[in-house]
């Protein structure tokens, strides 16, 4: 297995799938921590990490701070809402403020697609991607294949159905980079109008049969209509939308008996999936959300870890 390089995580595009192994490997010898009594280990006594969000976030941002204190770092939260940016300050500004302040790495959401780039290149802080625009979210991904790969023993020729909003998904595209790596199968299926033109190139196949997407399917993964996103009307409306491609309980019957049922979060029930699937005997959704912080703290472990 190959030794962690890199001083930033900004997307799966620029990991191998050595790296991807590495932080699936750490992860896993991290999980146990959250189950016991004292859930803390001494591993970044001493780091500080923020999180700097800039767009609304639950699961992500607070896993991302349970990750840092179970490994004993020192953690601050900061809302752009709340911080000298809506008096104006750029972003980079307000990362050189921080550094200025000895934090050793920011973790950062925003709703601009490379903004966790500018930071890395003008600062001296790793970086993490907590998703940007409509760009990457690369440990979302980390932890959808990790939750896969638990369940499967691996991703070789594991069929993988993305459903809904592909245009404006962030999770759709480091999902994609990062299980194309791993070896399996990426089927992406939505509307036409909200399936990317050339989305191919990224080795998946694209449909707008919602038929001939489940059917075989070993995972099936819905995803939410990104509205924050949406500048023009991609749909005649939401209740056709239902109608086409809300993953049912009926329509759920096409893909394989043990098929996982995924959902990055958060889910608007009744819209992209229903609420006896999300809440099925296949849904892993919850377990997704328990092995964010496995992951995460894979992640700062690695980056921040190593150089102690
Ligand atoms: N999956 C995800 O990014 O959820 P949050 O927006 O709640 O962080």
């Amino acid at each position: 297995m190959s030794k962690w390089k890199h001083k930033h995580l900004m997307d799966l595009q620029d990991t191998t799938r050595d790296d991807i192994e590495l932080i699936l490997e750490t992860a896993r010898s991290f999980k146990e921590v959250s189950s016991r009594e004292i859930k803390k280990v001494p591993a970044l006594r001493g780091k500080t990490v923020a999180m700097l969000f800039a767009e609304p976030s639950t699961r992500t941002r607070v896993s991302f701070e349970l990750a840092a204190k179970r490994l004993s770092a020192d953690t601050l939260a900061i809302q752009a809402a709340a911080s000298s940016l809506v008096k104006g300050e750029t972003l980079l500004d307000t990362a050189l403020n921080i550094e200025a302040m000895n934090v050793d790495l920011v973790v950062v959401r925003h709703g601009a697609s490379g903004a966790p780039q500018i930071l890395a290149n003008g600062t001296s802080m790793s970086i993490v991607n907590a998703g940007d625009g409509c760009r990457a979210h690369p440990t979302q991904a980390l932890l959808d294949i990790f939750t896969i790969k638990e369940k499967f023993g691996s991703l070789e020729g594991v069929k993988v159905t993305i459903v809904g909003d592909i245009l404006h998904s962030r999770v759709a595209r480091s999902n994609i980079a990062g299980m194309i790596k791993m070896g399996a199968h990426v089927v992406v299926c939505g509307p036409s109008t909200l399936l990317p033109v050339g989305i191919e190139e990224m080795g998946v196949e694209a449909t707008t049969d919602i038929n001939k997407a489940l059917k075989g399917a070993d995972v099936v993964m819905a995803l939410r209509m990104q509205k924050e996103r949406q500048q023009d009307a991609f749909l005649p409306s939401i209740a056709e939308y239902v109608r086409e491609f809300c993953i049912t309980p009926e329509r759920l019957k096409m893909a394989n008996a043990r098929a996982l049922v995924m959902h990055p979060g958060p889910t608007n029930r009744g819209i992209e999936i229903a609420a006896e699937v999300a809440d099925g005997p296949q849904s892993v959704i919850l377990e997704q959300v328990t092995n964010g912080i496995a992951i995460r703290m894979a992640v700062l472990y690695l980056l921040l870890g190593r150089k102690t």
